[in-house]
């Protein structure tokens, strides 16, 4: 149903191959190997009769997880933390450059859901932040550079996967925890459409070629088998042309799942942990076969998979495949290793890392990760070139040193005695590096003469009694961490128990205080934290707040301490004063065994839920410090195009393809090929013999629920292309009239017209620019803003509108400092 030109010519190459296709074939796109079959987390059968290989998908949102000589990127949501498109940008080509040097085809990321509902969220640190606009910025960018790689993109996961306790059965959440079905996320429409489908439509408007579905039940349907949220919502409504993937076992029925909109089951075999049986495969055969699975589904999904194929370039082969395993670090293992298969070399120990892109970008983003919280009297930066710079600086907290057990200090990072690089599960990477903080100020010091002395321990004051009164300076470490829920650490089953700062950081830091009038506190975060214990100090001078800055977080951070760099990060949520002041998440299992998260809080996630309950955060959402100042001015509105209430029709559908019915009663097709050489456990398409396949019905089934006409929301990539166009450029002059050079992120936020019978949020961000300006320049910034940044999504018409009134359109410091603003009444 495309009316996009690229998708087009991707779909008609696809037709020339899947109309040729045997049953068996197409069903190898369906559904993967199983898990530990092939040498990537996730692999589809191959078709080499067509050249088409197995594609190896691999995690995750950070870098090519699993595998040696690769960067630690900084996560997503330092990514968020910078506010800087370029940057995302530069990141995602950077990760892309290693992904396809590794050989994978498909990268699980980037992930959008969690989007942060909840503050505590064990995966929210995957993401970009916790806003719908943010997310869908940075992710389509993200998806840009990837497939501009030649890679596939994939975007998860679908949808209202908010929190980690209860989003799969089996996992274990702490003692007496035990679920019976997957938390539902019970979610109206309008708040899907405005806040958690929202930076999904984004990905998909730039062409995305795969989406992950989820593990939660979303209004009591899991996701990877809810035919409103597949079908109707991302195939119509988006126009999703890709194809959709469960996430990892996430698929519970087979073929009534890829009935209901699902493309591909992975890692493709049934059980939690492999088995050799599967719902997909040979069952979807044998369905087809027989007559009960509709044939042209299973045409419509080959075509799915095969056109992203060529929509990204895959077919001119220069990914040559995985040349790492996911299964061992030894140089020669099996290629097949749950069949104990195919010995040989398995990681060729191919250097990805040292390219021109990769250790910029990562320093980069993970210093423009680094939010300046507080800086009373300007004590940073501590190097002001001047030669009242400190002499003795003391360093404590654990946050600040390596891990006695080294950067990989457990399987998937699901550790944290030490500083923080990134969070735990499926989104980490190993580290072929990691420099922390003290590394990295130890090496500043050095170098300016700077005596520099420490005390890790946190339990323990003595080392801290004896030091923290001498110091001209003390600096003080924090960390939080959380990650994916099959993996916990010191209680924290993914999700965080509580926002507090770890390993009795706030005594440390509060004692520091009482020690000494110059302090500096430094909290590594995968998320919102507390810092009600000591924030008001006043000897506490400063306060860094660094997103997880991966394999150069140490470097980012000492560079923002010294002045080499000049803080640029804004905070891509809020932080409170107290945890009760977050939205409320399911923590405790109810009695029936059946959690349900009820979104009550509707489209106010994160700042909107305090602006609107009237809480005063700590810091707002889009705060952050420089050591520069900046000012804005001149606001204007340089091109006008109020668009109507309602969309315009969308454009003609294109006739609908029918591929051939070719079907035949040929048993043997069906069937596993004579002598075929099989690898024990691993998923096949074919069936067994010929008594288990049933009655072979060669008719064919028509598409005739095949979408006829569209909805007015629909119509082009991401909905109707009308969404898309520019309705307003504000123009804004922005100045550095501080003493430092350096980049500032202004942000646009809308205030909609609250005369109208919706009821709307307070403001909304609606755009984000950071220029970089020398002390003493300015330049012009633009904001576009396109309708549907103006639309609300109406639930009655089952469209967005964009409501008539008075629009206010504010230049800001962060979602509470205001600085500039201009009315536009349509
Ligand atoms: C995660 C996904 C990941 C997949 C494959 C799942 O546990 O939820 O995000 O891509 O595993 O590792």
């Amino acid at each position: 149903m495309t009316t996009d030109e690229k998708w087009s010519k991707a779909y008609e190459r696809a037709i020339q191959v899947v109309s040729k296709m045997t049953v068996a074939e197409k069903v190898n796109l369906t559904t993967g190997t199983g898990w530990n079959s092939d040498l990537c987390v996730g692999n589809t059968g191959a078709i080499p009769r067509f050249g088409i290989p197995s594609l190896c998908l691999q995690d995750g949102p950070l870098g090519v997880r699993f595998a040696d000589l690769i960067t630690a990127f900084p996560a997503a949501i330092t990514a968020g933390t910078s506010f800087n498109k370029n940057l995302i940008a530069f990141r995602a080509r950077a990760m892309a450059y290693e992904f396809k040097g590794k050989g994978a085809h498909v990268i699980l990321g980037p992930a959008v859901g969690p989007l942060g509902r909840n503050a505590l969220g064990g995966r929210t640190w995957e993401g970009f932040g916790s806003d719908p606009y943010l997310q869908g910025i940075a992710s389509r960018i993200t998806t840009r550079e990837i497939q501009e790689a030649g890679l596939i993109a994939t975007v998860k996961h679908y949808i209202g996967n908010e929190q980690e306790h209860y989003r799969q059965v089996g996992e274990y959440y702490g003692p007496n925890n035990r679920i019976s079905k997957s938390l539902s996320s019970n979610i109206d429409d309008r708040t899907l459409h405005e806040v958690y489908l929202w930076p999904f439509a984004d990905c998909v408007n730039e062409g995305i070629g795969s989406v992950m579905c989820s593990y939660n039940q979303i209004n009591h349907t899991y996701a990877c088998e809810n035919s409103y949220l597949m079908n109707k919502v991302l195939k119509e409504e988006l126009g999703f042309q890709g194809f959709i993937m469960s996430d990892w076992w996430a698929m519970k029925t087979g073929a009534e799942s890829f009935q209901a909109g699902l493309d591909m089951a992975m890692p493709g075999d049934r059980l939690y942990f492999s088995s050799p049986d599967t719902m997909g495969g040979n069952k979807i055969t044998q369905a087809v076969a027989t007559g009960k699975f509709p044939d042209y589904r299973l045409n419509d999904i080959a075509l799915r998979v095969v056109a992203a194929y060529y929509y990204v370039g895959l077919d001119k082969n220069e990914v040559g495949g995985p040349n790492f395993s996911s299964w061992t670090k030894h140089t020669d293992g099996f290629l097949h290793p749950i069949g104990e298969a195919g010995w040989t070399q398995v990681n060729k120990h191919i250097d990805v890392m040292n390219n021109e892109l990769s250790r910029g970008a990562a320093l980069q983003t993970a210093t423009e990760g680094v939010v300046l919280l507080k800086n009373d009297f300007n004590i940073l930066p501590l190097d002001k070139g001047t030669s009242t710079k400190p002499r003795r600086i003391n360093i404590f907290g654990i946050g600040a040193a390596p891990d006695a057990r080294g950067p990989n200090c457990r399987a998937d990072m699901a550790c944290s005695n030490g500083a923080l690089g990134e969070g735990w599960g499926s989104g980490a990477v190993d580290f072929s590096s990691f420099v922390t903080p003290f590394e990295s100020i130890s090496e500043h010091a050095r170098h300016l003469g700077i005596n520099v002395d420490y005390d890790f321990t946190t339990f323990d004051f003595n080392g801290l009694n004896a030091k923290a009164p001498f110091g001209d300076v003390n600096i003080i470490f924090a960390v939080t961490n959380a990650g994916e829920g099959y993996a916990h650490f010191d209680g924290n089953y993914g999700d965080r128990k509580n926002a507090s700062l770890w390993h009795n950081a706030d005594e440390v830091i509060a004692k520091a205080a009482e020690l000494n009038k110059n302090n500096i506190v430094v909290v590594s975060s995968v998320g919102p934290a507390n810092l009600e214990r000591w924030i008001d100090h006043p000897n506490i001078k400063a306060v860094l707040f660094a997103s997880p800055g991966g394999q150069e977080a140490g470097n980012a951070i000492g560079n923002v301490l010294f002045g080499i760099a000049n803080p640029s990060g804004k905070l891509p949520y809020t932080i409170a004063r107290d945890d009760k002041d977050y939205i409320p998440v399911v923590s405790q299992k109810p009695e029936d065994g059946l959690p349900q998260a009820f979104f009550s809080e509707g489209i106010y996630v994160d700042y909107k839920y305090f602006d609107k309950n009237n809480i005063k955060p700590r810091y707002e959402f889009g705060y952050g410090l420089s050591y520069s100042n900046f000012s804005v001015s001149n606001l204007r509105v340089t091109q006008s195009k109020p668009p109507s209430e309602y969309l315009p029709a969308p454009p003609k559908l294109k006739p609908v393809y029918s591929l051939p019915c070719n079907k035949t009663n040929d048993v043997s097709e069906y069937l596993f090929p004579k002598d075929f050489k099989r690898v024990n456990r691993y998923i096949y398409p074919w069936v067994e013999n010929a008594n288990d396949l049933g009655t072979v019905v060669t008719t064919c089934e028509s598409a005739n629920d095949a979408i006829k006409e569209l909805p007015l929301a629909a119509g082009g990539l991401g909905g109707n292309p009308a969404l898309w166009e520019t309705s307003f450029q504000l123009t804004a002059t922005a100045s550095n009239t501080g003493p430092y050079d350096g980049a500032y992120a202004f942000q646009l936020y809308i205030e909609f017209p609250n005369t109208t019978s919706f009821d709307v949020p307070v403001r909304q961000l609606r755009g984000f620019e950071k220029p970089f300006l020398k002390h003493g320049a300015s330049t012009d910034i633009n904001f576009k803003v396109n309708r549907r940044d103006i639309s609300v999504w109406d639930t009655v018409s089952q469209s967005w509108v964009v409501p008539r009134g008075k629009y206010k359109f504010w230049i800001a410091r962060s979602s509470r400092d205001l600085v500039l603003s201009t009315e536009i009444v349509i």
